[in-house]
C-alpha cells in the first residue's frame, strides 16, 4: 500500500507532482540538490493552491493541511528509507537517472516502485540498473502538472502487472486519467508533439505561413488549445530539440530536427524561460514575434 511518495526533483515538474500528491491525500517528500530550488518549488506550490482557494476550489483549511503532508530534504537517504513509491523528476539525461536509481536501489526498502517522469527516454534500460526492474515503470506528467488531466502510465519490458495497476491507482488518487503505453521512444504524447511541433519550424523555413498564421491554424482549424509556437516556448526549444534529437536516433529520419529549431537553440532563444522563443516575451507575459 502506498502512502509515502518521495519526488526526485523540485523543478517545474517536480514541484507539480509533488502539489498533486499531497492533494490526493498521500505524505510526500520532495528532494532537490539545494534548500533554495526546494524553497522556490514550495512557493510555487503554495501559489498554486492559493489560486485554488480564490476560485473557491479549495477551502482554506484543507491548504494547509496539504501543506503539511510535504516535506522537503536535500539528501536522498532519509526520503528513500521512508517512502513507498520514488517518483523522479531530474532533468531527462539518461546518466544521471540511472545513477540515481542505482543509489536509490540500494536504500530503499525492496517492495519499493520507482517510477520516472521522463518524456522519452527509455524505462528498461533505466530499470536495469536496479534489482527491481518488475517495480519500475513510467509515470508521465504533463505540464503543468496541477491542471493537466492525463498521465501516461508507460510499461518497460519487465514492469510487472501489479505494478501497473498501484501506479495507476496512484495516478487516479491524484485526480488525473491514464493511458497505458507499452515502451518505446516518445510514448504516445511526446513522438505526436514533437512530428507535430517539428513540421511546424519546416513549414516557417519553407515559407508557408507565419508563426501566427500557422498557430492561429491549428488553434481555430484544428481545436489545438494552443498553436505549436506556443506550445514549444511554453515546453522550452532545447527540451523539444533534446527530444528530436533522440527520436531521431532511434526512430529514424521522420523526426530530424528543422535547422530552424537548431539555429533558434543556438542563438539562445530558449522560450518563455529565456524571454524570447519562436515569440518574444515582454515582463509581463505578452507575446509579439
Ligand atoms: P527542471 O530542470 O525544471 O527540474 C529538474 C530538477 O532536478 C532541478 O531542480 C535539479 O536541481 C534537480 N536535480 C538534479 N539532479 C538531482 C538529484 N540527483 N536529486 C534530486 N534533484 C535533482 O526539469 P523539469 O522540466 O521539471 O523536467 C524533469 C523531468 O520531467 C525530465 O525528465 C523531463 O523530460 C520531464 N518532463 C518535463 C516536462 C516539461 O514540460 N518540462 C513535461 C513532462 C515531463
Amino acid at each position: 500500500m502506498v502512502e509515502r511518495i518521495a519526488v526526485f526533483g523540485a523543478g517545474l515538474m517536480g514541484a507539480g507532482i509533488t502539489q498533486v500528491s499531497a492533494q490526493g491525500g498521500f505524505q510526500v517528500i520532495m528532494v532537490d540538490v539545494s534548500m533554495s530550488i526546494l524553497n522556490k518549488g514550495i512557493s510555487t506550490i503554495r501559489k498554486n493552491l492559493q489560486r485554488r482557494v480564490e476560485q473557491g476550489k479549495l477551502a482554506p483549511e484543507d491548504m494547509e493541511k496539504v501543506l503539511t503532508r510535504i516535506q522537503v530534504d536535500t539528501k536522498p537517504v532519509q526520503p528513500a528509507k521512508y517512502c513507498d513509491l520514488i517518483i523522479e523528476a531530474i532533468p531527462e539525461r539518461i546518466d544521471l537517472k540511472i545513477e540515481l536509481f542505482h543509489e536509490l536501489d540500494g536504500i530503499c526498502r525492496s517492495d519499493v516502485i520507482f517510477a520516472t517522469n521522463t518524456s522519452a527516454l527509455s524505462i528498461t534500460e533505466m530499470a536495469a540498473s536496479t534489482s527491481r526492474p518488475d517495480k519500475f515503470i513510467g509515470m508521465h506528467f504533463f505540464n503543468p502538472v496541477p491542471m493537466m488531466r492525463l498521465v501516461e502510465i508507460v510499461r518497460g519490458e519487465k514492469t510487472s502487472d501489479l505494478t501497473t495497476k498501484v501506479a495507476a491507482d496512484i495516478a487516479r488518487r491524484m485526480g488525473k486519467e491514464v493511458v497505458f503505453v507499452k515502451e518505446s521512444p516518445g510514448f504516445v504524447t511526446t513522438r505526436m508533439n514533437a512530428l507535430i511541433g517539428n513540421e511546424a519550424f519546416h513549414m516557417i523555413e519553407e515559407g508557408i505561413a507565419s508563426a501566427e498564421d500557422i498557430d492561429k491554424a491549428l488553434k481555430l482549424g484544428l481545436n489545438h488549445p494552443m498553436g505549436p509556437f506556443e506550445l514549444v516556448d511554453l515546453v522550452g526549444l532545447d527540451t523539444r530539440l533534446n527530444v528530436l534529437r533522440f527520436l531521431h536516433e532511434r526512430l529514424g529520419e521522420k523526426y530530424r530536427p528543422s535547422h530552424l529549431l537548431e539555429q533558434y537553440v543556438k542563438e539562445g532563444r530558449l522560450g518563455r524561460k529565456s524571454g524570447r522563443g519562436v515569440y518574444r516575451y515582454t515582463e509581463k507575459n505578452e507575446s509579439s514575434s
